[in-house]
């Protein structure tokens, strides 16, 4: 299988039988490498409603006859504008065509009112990914660095502001202890400037980690 980076925090993952996109802010993201409506996708996962999370999923969706999976109140919403959807919420896991979803927590706010953002934990071709989100670090980020899950491959913000910066990313590689690292959520917008390759070179001094820094529209490929 293969992650793409779409820019900011939009990853597409896709195996053989399934095309799954996280986050995906293309329309008014400056650094989007690829126009939506180029777009094919089964699953479509939205960490929560701000504008550069939520983007262009409901068109996408819509477009696509694809599935929006989120937490309950964020799920309603884009129900109301039209999208399938699958609601879930923090903690719950669900098998899916092309593995399971876990919704993890994220310390951030979810825009729908009652709603909480979320991260995910994605299954699929045999890879255990996870996406953080938007949030700062906490601690229960152990549970997926071995205890109720593994990550592979880490999605994580270092952007600092609105997420965690690189210096406490630095202590969530360390408790995920994950094969692959790829930072998100930075220079997108001045506010939310980071040095991606300062914090590779501490991850990987620190850590067994590897920081893969992917340019928006480049992929990794998982064997
Ligand atoms: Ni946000
Ligand atoms: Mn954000």
């Amino acid at each position: 299988m293969k992650i793409t980076f779409l820019g900011h925090a939009c990853f597409l993952l896709e195996s053989d039988d399934a095309r799954v996109i996280i986050d995906p802010f293309l329309s008014g993201n400056p650094l989007a490498p690829v126009k939506p409506e180029k777009l094919e996708v089964d699953y479509v996962l939205v960490s929560h409603a701000h504008a550069d999370h939520l983007g262009d999923a409901v068109s996408l969706a819509r477009r696509n006859r694809a599935t929006i999976i989120s937490t309950f109140e964020v799920a309603n919403r884009c129900g109301q504008e039209g999208a399938a959807t699958h609601a879930m919420h923090v903690g719950g896991k669900r098998p899916f065509p092309f593995g399971y979803v876990r919704l993890t927590p994220a310390f951030h706010g979810a825009v729908v009112e009652g709603g909480h953002a979320c991260g995910f934990v994605v299954h699929i071709d045999g890879h255990t990914i996870y996406h953080a989100g938007d949030t700062g670090l906490f601690s229960d980020m152990k549970l997926y660095g071995g205890v109720v899950e593994q990550a592979e491959v880490a999605l994580l913000p270092i952007g600092d502001n609105f997420t965690m910066g690189p210096e406490d990313a630095l202590l969530a590689v360390e408790w995920l202890a994950p094969r692959i690292v790829v930072p998100m959520h930075y220079n997108t917008w001045p506010l939310i400037e980071a040095d991606p390759r300062e914090f590779k070179r501490k991850v990987e001094e620190r850590t067994a980690s590897r920081v893969v820094i992917l340019a928006p529209g480049e992929e990794l490929k998982l064997g």
